[in-house]
């Protein structure tokens, strides 16, 4: 089976709980720390081996292809300084990938997203990972679901236990129990069901490893909740006609950026662990809470 090298982006999302940041920036350029949050999602990509990236990008991409391409008055300007390791700072997004854009145009959903890749994909199998989610760096997720997949075919999705008032924030996956190399047969799939009607309690998160055979499944699915055209649910009738769909628990951290206080928490966490700012960010924060923070 042919390696796989392509990679899907959708970053076209209005981002609409980030207003006003996100007025005239995608949600995916907004820095965790000092890197914006869709250069984690390309660098977990290029880790994996898929250094083929495919941005679906909305009204605002300019920043975005500007991140990725080079600033050569930026460059001399740091030569000039003396001040290599910011400069190789500067030039890592444009060595990471051979990077390529697409407009959505309207964002009508994740699955209109995804089906807007069909012609740069074509007949391989591909990754699809949402530019508005972190896992940590290392994490052996993406390179497990790709060795699923080219071991099985078939899609293959990443799983998280939820509790029952989380579900309805995410796609629900109904399973069969384990099979004995830890995957999990997935045979329905319902997108944000309400808590009380959710089929179970692993959610769908954003990483997903697809064959062609999506783009079809994409195309006949009308739009569904919210008025968009649902990825889970074009995977959810590939299920029930019979492609396999595979679970791959996700046992590490992630981090949603997509609203206010999660994003936050992402920030804060991921400058906990920096080894040049955490320490003394970390007795910042716990002098702040303890001394400074208004209570009540
Ligand atoms: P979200 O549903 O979190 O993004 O989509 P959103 O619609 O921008 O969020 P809110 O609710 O308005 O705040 C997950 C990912 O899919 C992309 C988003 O950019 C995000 O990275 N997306 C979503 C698209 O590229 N196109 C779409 O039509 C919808």
């Amino acid at each position: 089976m042919q390696p796989l090298s392509k990679v899907v982006i959708p970053v076209a999302g209005h981002g609409t709980r980030l207003l006003p940041a996100t007025k005239a920036t995608p949600k995916e350029m907004l820095p965790v720390v000092d890197k914006p949050v869709l250069q984690y999602v390309v660098e977990e990509a290029t880790a994996a081996g898929l250094r083929d990236v495919l941005l679906i990008t909305g009204r605002n991409k300019r920043p975005i292809e500007d991140h990725f391409d080079r600033n050569t008055e930026l460059e001399q300007a740091l030569r000039h300084k003396g001040a290599p390791h910011r400069l190789a700072e500067l030039q890592r997004p444009e060595e990471l990938a051979t990077v390529h854009y697409l407009r959505q145009g309207a964002p009508q959903g994740l699955g209109h997203a995804v089906l807007r890749a069909e012609q740069h994909i074509g007949d391989e199998s591909f990754a699809v990972l949402l530019g508005d989610d972190l896992i940590d760096a290392g994490s052996p997720l993406l390179p497990e679901m790709i060795k699923v997949q080219q071991r099985h075919g078939g899609c293959v999705l990443a799983l998280m236990p939820v509790g029952p008032h989380e579900i309805s924030a995410y796609g629900c996956a109904v399973t069969r129990p384990a099979r004995t190399d830890g995957t999990f047969p997935i045979t329905d799939l319902v997108e944000k069901p309400r808590s009380d009607e959710a089929p179970g309690n692993y959610a769908v998160i954003g990483r997903y490893v697809l064959p062609p055979e999506v783009f079809p499944a994409l195309r006949a699915t009308p739009p569904g909740r919210g008025g968009e055209i649902q990825l889970t649910d074009a995977l959810a009738t590939l299920a029930r006609q019979g492609t396999p769909v595979h679970g791959v628990l996700h046992t590490g951290r992630r981090y949603d950026t997509g609203d206010p206080e999660n994003y936050l928490r992402t920030a804060i966490q991921f400058g906990c662990e920096r080894p040049d700012i955490g320490p003394t960010l970390r007795s910042w924060l716990d002098h702040y809470v303890r001394h400074e923070m208004p209570r009540g």
